[in-house]
């Protein structure tokens, strides 16, 4: 049975901060973000967007795909930015999009890694449930200190996939190589809104990681380096990702599966879906039965390196235009305005852009409310 993504969209802010601006007022040389990081804006959050407008926004894109949304039944909601331990995000979501109630609905995490997780679990639930569809949102908004060394590299966004049998963009195949390692490399404590980081030794385990997982691939799948026409990586800064490519795959192709993690920074579990997707909508050539290899690296650590195969149906699920259209309709804010969006009060200054989607608009004794 073939299973993998049969459809997918990406939700991020509707304001981004121009790394230029923050170069200019940390007194940072703008070239070491725009060529030393790799990256040209970042997505920052408006206190009426977390991680849960940004999914409904993400899922409600995907779910146009589908002529019937009862069809799925379970939605795995994967991030480490949760702002609650007991109750899932998921939950907030399944209400907004009105899927069936016995519909299974729960969180996962593991740093990046968890959106992986899901589909690694979605795709042994569909194997077993061949009517079944899941829907993975990963959804995540990073935060480091003001000053501090990660500060280039915040940002967060939304990803949402439908997972079936006979998928429409990419046939997952059933091989990959896995390697997790006890290393406190970035961890985010209960009760800390920022997380904290080691850059050195974080960049070192994610390299390290892929190294292991690419050897196991290869191990598990009797394929070699040449059988493998792109990778999409997990994007904390597309610097990174440049460092990995040329260290394992040379001179493959890749620039076209940063260009959207460049301008709206780490978003952690959507990271490697956005690459995907800005691959998918940017790649120069039809992508259609190209073997995608994919690595997923997760703080702490869980690494995954797995492959698939573009349907040729893709170009009929792809929405280039919309998303380009989302990433220039953002609103630029000023340095003062980042530093008042950076402060944790729900009174801020610029007017939040209404566009009818979901939207925070009180937290009262503890209880989120959303509205549209
Ligand atoms: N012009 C051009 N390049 C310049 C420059 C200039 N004027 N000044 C510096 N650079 C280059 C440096 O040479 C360096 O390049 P190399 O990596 O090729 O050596 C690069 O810019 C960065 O410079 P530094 O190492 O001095 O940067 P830094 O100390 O300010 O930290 C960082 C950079 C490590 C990315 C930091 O932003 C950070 O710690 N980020 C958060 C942690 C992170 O994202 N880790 C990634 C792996 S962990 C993971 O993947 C999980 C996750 O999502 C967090």
């Amino acid at each position: 049975m073939k299973i993998g993504i049969d459809a997918i969209a990406f939700s991020t802010s509707r304001y981004f901060l121009s790394l230029l601006t923050l170069a200019t007022h940390r007194h940072v040389d703008y070239e070491k973000y725009c060529t030393g990081i790799g990256q040209i804006k970042m997505a920052v959050f408006h206190d009426r967007e977390d991680i849960v407008t940004l999914a409904i926004d993400a899922a409600e894109k995907a779910m146009q795909f589908i002529p019937n949304k009862q069809e799925i039944d379970m939605l795995i909601f994967a991030t480490e930015s949760s702002f609650d331990l007991s109750k899932s995000a998921g939950i907030y979501v399944h209400h907004f999009l009105g899927l069936r109630q016995d519909c299974r609905v729960f969180d996962m995490k593991q740093a990046c890694y968890s959106a992986t997780a899901a589909l690694q679990l979605a795709k042994v639930y569909i194997a077993a449930n061949p009517d079944a569809k899941v829907l993975i949102i990963g959804s995540d908004i990073v935060k480091y200190s003001l000053k501090s060394t990660g500060e280039a590299t915040q940002g967060g966004a939304a990803v949402a996939m439908i997972i079936s049998q006979n998928p429409r963009i990419l046939e997952l195949e059933s091989y990959s190589g896995v390697h997790t390692d006890d290393v406190m490399d970035f961890y985010r404590p209960v009760k800390k809104n920022e997380a904290i980081f080691d850059g050195t030794l974080s960049a070192y385990c994610y390299l390290k990681s892929l190294d292991i997982c690419l050897h196991r691939y290869i191990d598990n799948s009797a394929l070699s380096l040449k059988d493998i026409d792109y990778t999409c990586f997990h994007t904390p800064f597309c610097k990174i990702a440049r460092k990995a490519n040329r260290q394992f795959f040379q001179d493959y192709q890749l620039e076209d599966s940063l260009i959207y993690n460049s301008t709206i920074g780490n978003s952690c579990s959507a990271s490697l879906y956005i690459s995907l997707i800005s691959l998918l909508d940017n790649a120069s050539e039809n992508l259609s039965s190209k073997r995608i290899g994919f690595y997923s690296y997760g703080s702490g650590s869980v690494a995954e390196y797995f492959s698939g195969i573009v349907n040729s149906q893709y170009e009929k699920m792809i929405t280039a235009d919309s998303n380009k259209n989302m990433l220039s309709s953002r609103h630029e804010i000023s340095f003062e305005e980042y530093e008042n969006f950076s402060n944790d009060t729900l009174d801020k200054q610029i007017l939040y852009q209404n566009t009818g989607s979901v939207s925070l608009k009180s937290i009262e004794n503890h209880k989120r409310l959303y509205a549209r």
